[in-house]
């Protein structure tokens, strides 16, 4: 009380205050910008708003990522750090699947994704160290997953070998026991004897002759013997929260554009039948060039953002997508364009447009400058193709709808963690495996009888 006889209020002073955060707390992984919360992928250098930006950082959304993004850049510019920057994020931040298909084979980005994953709390399924179960799903799933094995023609005259292939194995696949749960089973079905045994009255096989049914075994077991028992394991996208695969071209050689194009309709699988359709995923391909003969590679793509599945492609130049109109259908496709260096940037930097320009002359005669000029309007390309060619490492322009930025990308941690042994006894598919089984089926089918 004062002596007037009134209470006295204590009286607050409000500091305005803003905490420090201690020395060690690690940077903020998200942020928040004109209405989109997302990851912080890089800070922003210059240009238009060609994605959201908070006090620098540049914002990616996982909508936006759903509308898919393409990460180009030469050898050597940072596309494989972008890539592992956004997986490594999304992985901390939300609970959205994350997977790897490395077309360069590189363990050492397979080390620093799963050390990354590990930092996310995640424990990533590593391929072909643990071997993949390719034979989930229905008869005709399996046929046209067992169909994109083979890059078969899908014009002209060729096209009857296609049509044979895909009657076999629709006979292995359509079996009354059931479609093949692995390569064993599927390579002693392509016989003439065994499909006779499973379809006694096919008129589909009754048109087939013994030599076309082993053509078609012939080139089935090229691709099993060289992927040997890496397709018959225990687990799948669904099984996993982080998983890495490891398409090894130098092992593989030609093996391995279809053993990509085999996984990718898997996937197609996973996220159209296999995963609850609300639950988001995020499939990122590093080095393209292996899928890029898949004809219905851009369909798929268009497909997957209705089934909240998010894929970003990452070829190293925009030749390394496929044929020019497959081309043209993906990168029209796609969202977000993430460009690094490059040595011929002009089709990319087309689809961020051009603006209008004043070029000024000066007239001149053999006496000097008249005084005289003229000045044209003139489109040019809103981003230079010069810069994009000098790009240093991590360096990028953001295009998005039209719009660039110009970026740099923060980079992930540079941990490593050992990979998953392979398994001991990897024993190949050889013909004595198959002959085997084929023995082995007709035993049952002598049973039958
Ligand atoms: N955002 C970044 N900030 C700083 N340096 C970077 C960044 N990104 C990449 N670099 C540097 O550039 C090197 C090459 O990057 P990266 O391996 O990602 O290239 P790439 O485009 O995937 O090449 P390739 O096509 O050969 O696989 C990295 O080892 C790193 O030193
Ligand atoms: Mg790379």
């Amino acid at each position: 009380m004062t002596a007037t006889g009134h209470r006295t209020r204590p009286i607050f002073v409000r500091r305005h205050h803003t905490p420090t955060p201690p020395a060690s707390a690690p940077p903020p992984l998200t942020g928040f910008a004109d209405g989109e919360h997302g990851i912080l992928l890089a800070r922003r250098l210059g240009g238009e708003r060609a994605l959201p930006t908070s006090e620098g950082n540049v914002i990616l959304s996982l909508d936006r990522l759903r509308r898919h993004m393409l990460v180009c850049g030469a050898t050597g510019a940072g596309k494989t750090e972008t890539l592992l920057r956004i997986a490594w994020s999304i992985a901390k931040t939300t609970d959205t699947p994350v997977f790897y298909l490395d077309g360069k084979g590189d363990r050492d980005t397979a080390q620093r994704f799963t050390a990354l994953m590990s930092d996310a709390g995640r424990t990533s399924r590593v391929f072909p160290n643990e071997p993949y179960d390719a034979w989930r799903g229905a008869p005709h799933e399996i046929q046209s997953r067992l169909m994109e094995i083979i890059d078969y023609a899908t014009d002209g005259p060729a096209t009857w070998y296609r049509d044979l292939a895909k009657t076999v194995l629709r006979l292995a696949c359509e079996h009354p026991d059931g479609p093949p749960r692995n390569t064993n089973t599927l390579l002693a079905r392509i016989d003439q004897e065994a499909l006779a045994a499973a379809h006694p009255t096919s008129t589909a096989l009754a048109a087939l002759t013994k030599e076309q049914i082993r053509q078609v075994r012939l080139r089935y077991e090229a691709f099993f013997g060289q992927t040997r028992q890496t397709l018959n394991g225990t687990w799948a996208w669904e099984d996993t929260t982080a998983a890495y695969l490891i398409l090894d071209s130098l092992a593989l050689k030609e093996e391995t554009a279809g053993l990509a194009r085999l996984l990718f309709e898997d996937f197609a699988h996973y996220f159209t039948t296999r995963k609850p359709r609300h639950q988001h995923c995020l499939l990122i391909v590093d080095e393209f060039s292996a899928l890029a003969n898949g004809s219905g590679m851009a369909a798929r793509i268009e497909q997957a953002r209705g089934f909240n599945t998010a894929l970003i492609l990452a070829p190293q130049v925009t030749a390394g997508i496929g044929d020019p109109t497959e081309t043209e259908r993906i990168t029209g496709s796609v969202e977000t364009i993430i460009c690094h260096r490059v040595n011929t940037p002009e089709p990319i930097i087309t689809l961020a447009g051009t603006r209008k320009a004043t070029e000024h002359s000066t007239h001149y005669t053999p006496d000097g400058a008249t005084g005289e000029g003229s000045i044209r309007i003139q489109h040019q390309y809103k981003i230079d193709p010069n810069k994009v060619r000098a790009l240093p490492p991590g360096h990028v322009y953001i295009i998005n709808h039209g719009q660039a930025m110009r970026a740099h990308i923060q980079q992930a941690p540079n941990g490593r963690q050992e990979l998953p042994q392979p398994p001991a006894a990897d024993v190949p598919v050889d013909r004595a495996d198959a002959a085997n089984a084929v023995a082995a089926d007709s035993a049952v089918t002598q049973l039958r009888f």
